[in-house]
């Protein structure tokens, strides 16, 4: 069993022994937990043996090349049976720690997510005011005279989800940048209180999305301490040569994949330049046929496709997709004999079903997409569609977390090590609390998002408690940590021995 109770097949670990997952005897194995470095011989010795060993086990396949490997690979383990069986009967869309049902993943998957490499630091300015001592000297004094405080404050960390959290779209939750205030140093001790960003979001790069949440929130945001959906995709740019990139708006998810190192990108636009009737419906605009990349494509191998964010358009990219999947090594043009041998892998950045709008209801998002996909796949070819699905709640997007939050303690304290006490702050239990609760974390619900229910949320019940908004959950989570008597404001007047002069001196002349 591990940490949080749950058993190995939940984290996308890989059984010891050649036996398929769904076998009667699988309580009894013993479960290898999946971390493995893909830049020793002997680990990728281990899991290529591994591979050949299980028959049943259908991997998609990862190009393997020899050298040094910035990237970690997860293994995923469930059914591999896609989803759209069970879409086309009923509409639970929600993966659910009752069930124990975590990952949207192929049987076998591998996710690799890239070992965390700071390249900046955040600067930390301080405000002084002339004639007062240093803010630092302050925060020191007063550090060190609670220094139990402040080790509890080191050992505790938080997890945001953004959306429904934080803010709505690009709208602020009042509450989103009270909370950031006090954790970046509006406290009693005045330090900064560990916490990343771990969202679903998609389709831009990194530093614009910080750049537009550090504004709305009126606190700096690094890219070091923020994880998108597609941000561990990253470190697919090792593996993959030629990619098909695929959703968000105009070319930004072009911007996305050349940022994160790949080679030769390819969009939908470049294949409906190079040849318009592969889209029958498409109405193509000059401008769209002049900003894209043509090129013969019946001469390209495409490698893999990547789902980065939301198709804006589903016709065109679903007919490609298919054709590629479908094709011979990902050559437009071709037909392969056997669908299944000559396929290239899938990648979808993320798998929720249904997002909040400002529509009444929730709209499709790229789960429903993904569900689509599947059937029709199969109801072409007859085989299951195995893919690879990321972010919130695959098990390789919360070890990525952690990664993250080493990397970023360093930064903050000098200490690259993951706190003890995680809390993770969502408001969608189908995502952000299954898997906070599946990976060992305090899980907190608010009700300014996706949830709408009673005390808890039944199938997946966050474990520290629903809240009002996000306020009240780091409160009470920094309660639990640091104690009832924690100040959530810093007051210099409680430590700065030249303000109590002045008021002892403003006192004497009233
Ligand atoms: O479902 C896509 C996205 O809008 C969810 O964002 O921050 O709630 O994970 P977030
Ligand atoms: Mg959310």
């Amino acid at each position: 069993m591990s940490k949080s109770g749950f058993k190995g097949v939940d984290f996308g670990a890989s059984p010891r022994m050649d036996t398929p997952p769904d076998s009667p005897e699988k309580e009894t194995h013993t479960w290898e937990f999946p971390l493995r470095l893909k830049n020793t011989d002997e680990t990728t010795s281990q899991s290529l043996s591994h591979r050949r060993k299980a028959s049943w086990e259908r991997n998609l396949v990862i190009p393997l090349s020899p050298g040094f490997r910035s990237t970690i690979e997860v293994p995923a383990v469930r059914s591999p049976d896609a989803d759209s069986a069970q879409f086309m009967h009923h509409l639970s869309a929600a993966p659910s720690t009752k069930e124990r049902r975590l990952s949207r993943n192929s049987f076998g998957a591998s996710l690799p997510i890239p070992v965390s490499k700071r390249q900046s630091r955040l600067s930390i300015s301080s405000t002084h005011e002339a004639g007062s001592p240093p803010r630092e000297i302050l925060t020191s004094h007063i550090q060190d005279v609670l220094a139990d405080k402040v080790k509890a404050a080191k050992n505790m960390a938080f997890v945001f989800d953004i959306d429904g959290v934080l803010v709505h779209g690009d709208r602020l939750i009042p509450q989103g940048q009270q909370v950031l205030d006090m954790l970046n140093g509006d406290n009693q001790l005045g330090i900064k209180i560990p916490h990343i960003f771990l969202t679903n979001g998609s389709g831009k790069p990194e530093l614009a999305r910080t750049e537009q949440l550090a504004k709305i929130l009126k606190n700096p945001i690094s890219t070091e301490q923020f994880i998108q959906s597609h941000t561990p995709m990253r470190a697919l740019a090792e593996y993959y040569g030629t990619v098909l990139v695929v959703g968000g708006e105009g070319y930004r998810c072009r911007e996305v994949a050349e940022e994160y190192g790949f080679k030769d990108i390819i969009v939908p636009n470049d294949i409906v330049a190079w040849d318009p009737s592969v889209a029958p419906y498409r109405v193509f605009t000059d401008e769209e046929r002049a900003s894209s990349r043509p090129r013969d494509f019946s001469k390209t191998n495409i490698e893999a496709i990547l789902v980065f964010s939301d198709s804006r358009d589903y016709a065109t990219d679903m007919q490609i997709i298919v054709d590629l999947l479908r094709s011979e090594n990902g050559r437009l043009g071709t037909l392969a004999a056997d669908p299944v041998s000559q396929r290239i892998p899938i990648y979808f950045s993320q798998g929720d079903v249904l997002c909040p709008t400002e529509h009444p209801y929730p709209r499709m998002s790229q789960g429903a997409f993904r569900i689509g996909l599947e059937a029709m796949y199969k109801a072409l070819t007859g085989v299951e569609l195995e893919r690879v699905v990321y972010g919130k709640p695959e098990l390789a997007t919360y070890k990525y977390a952690d990664e993250v939050m080493a990397s970023w303690m360093d930064a903050l304290h000098g200490e690259e090590r993951v706190p003890a006490n995680i809390y993770m702050i969502g408001d969608n239990p189908a995502s952000d609390i299954v898997g906070g609760n599946m990976y060992g974390w305090n899980t907190c619900l608010v009700r300014t998002g996706v949830f709408q229910g009673g005390d808890n949320d039944e199938e997946n019940p966050a474990s520290f408690g629903v809240f009002k908004n996000v306020w009240e959950a780091v409160t009470a989570a920094c309660r639990a940590q640091l104690g009832d008597d924690f100040v959530f404001k810093w007051d210099e007047r409680a430590v700065n021995p030249l303000m109590h002069d002045m008021h002892a001196a403003s006192a004497v002349e009233v």
